[in-house]
């Protein structure tokens, strides 16, 4: 379980310890930096498939999703006696993104490129990483670490040293797989390269969940929720069928839920009250097929390490928010599971009786903040020095 997400200087996230527990509800107004606690997450998982860069290029470059105040806030700004404004850099320009678990802690620091050096002005080189044992990076703690090109591994009491193992934009944990040298690097890869995130799926008429496809046995459901079909007749044969009868239910009483399997193509159906043919996937509500890719992605019969889900009571009925807590605290209860989330009645389904922790997010001079967190009352942390 990760028990602890740090992030620095990514979007209006300029400094941010927060711990996590193994169902977390991340809330706050709009513009608080929600999506962005979500997006850092995701930026975390893309380094260990070598996609940060190019996610964060997608983003806009680094420069552009480097929180864009002052590289401190002194004391006369916040009190209001001055106008925030810019100073001149002691530190150099660093988007860092960690996570420490049970036993395993990483951390990735990106900077600019020198200029003049290359034309691709805007791709972040990876400056700095570690992997370290325990919840805090010390010197007795650290694992492996990467220093621009050169690659440094415990071994025993000394050090083994790569140089020019890792090229300076890729990450160590998804170049350097050696797991003779390196297995905790090896173990972390697998770690973070299984937390899954579902945002937004798609339902509009030419989503790729309303399509009908070749069916092969899914255990888990893809991001952009195109293997539905499959995933839910993996769960009938393999699953919790008994959970899955019960959650359609609870959504939609005395409906049941049918895979049309022509051939090797399957197609999602819903039988209801009072219809004389079931409906097909095309002609399924956007709530009503929404809920359906909930409920493949939540009774997963291979959940992830880590579940990320964001705002998923978009386009639901209040009276579904109901059931989709249900099977978000069932699935909590298999896996470790982060919510953000603006629904009222989805925090209090999930909060109510204290199986969820909630984090709310305010704005403090545009720094995202964790509301009531005190300058020294979250989880400890260490950066990994330049
Ligand atoms: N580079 C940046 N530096 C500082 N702040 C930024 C940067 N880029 C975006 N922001 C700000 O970060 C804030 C958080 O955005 P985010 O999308 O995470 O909000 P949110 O909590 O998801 O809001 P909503 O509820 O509207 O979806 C926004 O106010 C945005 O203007
Ligand atoms: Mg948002």
């Amino acid at each position: 379980m990760i028990r602890c997400l740090a992030v620095e200087n990514y979007r209006s996230l300029r400094s941010l310890v927060v711990e996590l527990d193994q169902l977390t509800v991340v809330t706050g107004a709009n513009g608080t930096g929600k999506s962005s606690l979500y997006r850092a997450l995701r930026l975390l998982a893309d380094s260990a498939r070598n996609g940060a860069v190019a996610a964060l290029a997608r983003e806009g470059g680094l420069p552009s999703t480097l929180w864009a105040g002052p590289e401190t806030i002194g004391k006369a700004v916040r009190a209001g006696d001055h106008p925030v404004q810019g100073t001149v850099r002691r530190g150099p320009v660093a988007l860092r993104l960690g996570f420490a678990d049970d036993d395993l802690g990483y951390a990735i620091d990106f900077g600019l490129p020198q200029p003049a050096l290359s034309a691709f002005q805007l791709d972040p080189l990876v400056k700095r990483e570690a992997v370290w044992a325990g919840p805090v990076l010390r010197p007795a703690t650290l694992l492996a670490e990467r220093a621009g090109t050169m690659l440094r591994i415990r071994d025993g009491r000394s050090w083994s040293t790569f140089p020019d193992s890792v090229g300076p934009f890729d990450s160590m944990l998804s170049e350097y797989t050696d797991p003779q040298r390196a297995p905790e690097l090896l173990t972390l890869r697998e770690r973070v390269r299984s937390w899954r995130f579902y945002d937004q799926i798609r339902t509009d008429q030419r989503a790729p969940a309303r399509q009908i496809r070749i069916g092969t046995r899914t255990p888990v459901l893809a991001h952009d929720g195109a293997d539905l079909a499959a995933a839910l007749q993996t769960i009938l044969e393999i699953g919790d069928q008994a959970a899955l009868a019960a959650s359609i239910d609870a959504a939609f009483p005395g409906s049941a839920l049918e895979i049309g399997i022509e051939g090797t193509r399957f197609e999602v159906r819903l039988r209801q009250p009072g219809m004389l043919r079931s409906l097909g996937a095309a002609e399924l509500s956007d709530g009503t097929l929404r809920y359906l890719l909930w409920t493949a992605a939540l009774l997963s019969p291979r959940l992830p390490a880590l579940l990320v889900l964001n705002e998923p009571e978009t386009s639901l009925h209040p009276e579904l928010v109901r059931p989709l807590a249900d099977l978000i605290a069932s699935s909590a209860e298999r896996t470790q599971v982060v919510v953000v989330s603006h629904s009222r009645a989805l925090i209090d389904a999930l909060t109510g009786d204290d199986k969820a922790t909630r984090i709310e997010l305010v704005k403090d001079l545009g720094e995202t903040k964790v509301e009531g967190q005190g300058r020294f009352d979250h989880p400890p942390w260490q950066w990994p020095k330049r």
